[in-house]
């Protein structure tokens, strides 16, 4: 039987889990590869670092070179985060004849036109199954078996993290900070966990995403988001008492006046299936014109499911099947975006609003008619009597509205704040019927 001999750089959470299916699934990886994958060298940083595996140490090194220099070597996974020196690291592989597979989103979303724009040039291939969703074959879907649709919609949970950090809150009452304390244990938050909580790791995700799916060429600092860094445990009681529980979507639309993006804390209607998804679940509701609705859900972030789509990606590349995939591949081509984006403004949607106004005649009036000056119509209200916990003569009050649109819906919020009786910091979030 043939050999492919495989490098990795970079042995954290992901490489670990990948040298372990490697060296642990060698027979079954031939078998489903027709020919065996060797891995031969693993680069870190740190040689001394424990690695929760069994590793021959001839095979690890903390010189790129080594890799480089290696002409056996035709494949690497490489395994690090950040931007640099990911970016110059996938350069050089390249240049020395590597094809690379990588779960970096974050360099992808940022680097991502340079890199591949690299690999055509030279003629090798990157695969990126891992990058998005962990364990859930989400681009392979996408670019390959979803490519007789016109897909009209995404919404995702693309964040294990946050999804697990809302999880947390929501049924074991856990604080935020200890929740992502847990989640940096489990080995699902980035290096900076800020761009888990923040949207940033989500919006990356999405921008990968619409370039396959719709042919869009946004950036991922362009799509509007928002994070659940500032999410308060009163919401998430408020969405139960709705019927609903808040996610971290990610929502790419397909409209007649261009494409809606945006990442942004949802309320999701209990009993839809982007609301039964939990912990560092992930999930991707996709609705192509031929196909109708399909449902993805997997672990998108943690060890194992993650190494599962990059070991997919090294067999795929052992195969050759990645070479002629990415040359179809849209991502980053030098072809014209095929879709204009919408301006967030004018995106419609339903809304729950949360303000804190003083317990006073005439506030709940004041409010519904500014909502009003902006098109604003209320579904449903809810005061509850001021209680002990009251924070002095403030109490909450959730507005739940009928269709409105973003800018609409903003410009109230903004105005109603600049009257007396409300608090700043308005609560305002997407609701998904
Ligand atoms: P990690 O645990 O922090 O591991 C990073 C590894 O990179 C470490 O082994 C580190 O070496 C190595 N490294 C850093 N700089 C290096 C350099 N200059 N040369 C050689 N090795 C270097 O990160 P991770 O969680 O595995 O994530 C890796 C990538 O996968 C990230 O892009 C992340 O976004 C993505 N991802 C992660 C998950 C997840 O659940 N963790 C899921 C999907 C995608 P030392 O160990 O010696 O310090
Ligand atoms: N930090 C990421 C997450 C890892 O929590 O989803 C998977 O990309």
């Amino acid at each position: 039987m043939e050999t492919t001999h495989v490098g990795i750089v970079g042995l954290g959470t992901v490489g670990s889990g990948v040298a372990k299916i490697l060296l642990e699934q060698s027979t079954r990886i031939a078998r489903h590869a027709g020919r065996q994958l060797k891995l031969q060298h693993a680069v870190v940083r740190d040689l001394k670092k424990p690695r929760g595996i069994e590793i021959a140490s001839s095979i690890l090194s903390d010189e790129l070179s080594k890799i480089t220099d290696n002409a056996q070597i035709s494949v690497v996974a490489q395994l690090i985060g950040g931007l640099e020196p990911a970016r110059s690291i996938m350069l050089q592989l390249l240049a020395a004849g590597k094809d690379v597979v990588t779960a970096n989103k974050a360099l992808l979303a940022e680097h991502g036109p340079e890199l591949f724009d690299k690999a055509r040039e030279l003629g090798r291939s990157i695969a990126f199954e891992a990058s998005v969703a962990g364990g859930i074959p989400i681009i392979t879907s996408i670019s390959q078996c979803l490519s007789a649709n016109q897909i009209t919609s995404l919404r995702g949970i693309l964040n294990g993290t946050s999804n697990f950090i809302v999880s947390q809150m929501e049924e074991s009452g856990m604080k935020f900070d200890d929740a992502v304390s847990l989640a940096q244990q489990l080995g699902y938050a980035e290096a900076d966990p800020a761009m888990d909580v923040d949207g940033s790791d989500a919006a990356q995700k999405l921008a990968i995403l619409s370039h396959l799916a719709f042919g869009s060429r946004v950036g991922w600092k362009d799509i509007p988001r928002i994070g659940i860094d500032s999410l308060d445990p009163a919401d998430l009681r408020f969405a139960t008492e709705l019927g609903y529980r808040i996610k971290l979507l990610a929502i790419a639309q397909l409209t007649d006046h261009g494409l809606e993006l945006h990442v942004s804390p949802s309320l999701v209607k209990i009993g839809r299936p982007l609301a039964e998804v939990r912990e560092a679940y992930n999930a991707v509701s996709v609705v192509g014109d031929a196909v109708g609705r399909v449902f993805f859900q997997g672990l998108g972030a943690g060890q194992m499911p993650t190494a599962s789509a990059v070991v997919a990606d090294l067999i795929d590349m052992a195969t050759g099947r990645t070479k002629i995939t990415f040359r179809t591949l849209e991502l980053w081509s030098q072809r014209e975006a095929r879709v204009d984006i919408r301006e967030h403004d004018e995106t419609p949607g339903r809304y729950y609003l949360r303000f804190s106004v003083k317990d006073h005649p005439g506030v709940l009036g004041d409010i519904a008619s500014v909502l009003a000056q902006h098109q604003v119509s209320i579904a449903s209200v809810i005061q509850h009597e001021p209680t002990r916990d009251s924070e002095g003569s403030l109490v909450p009050l959730v507005i739940m509205t009928h269709t409105a649109t973003e800018g609409g819906v903003r410009q109230a919020v903004e105005q109603i704040e600049l009257g007396e009786s409300v608090k700043q910091g308005s609560v305002r979030m997407r609701v998904l019927d």
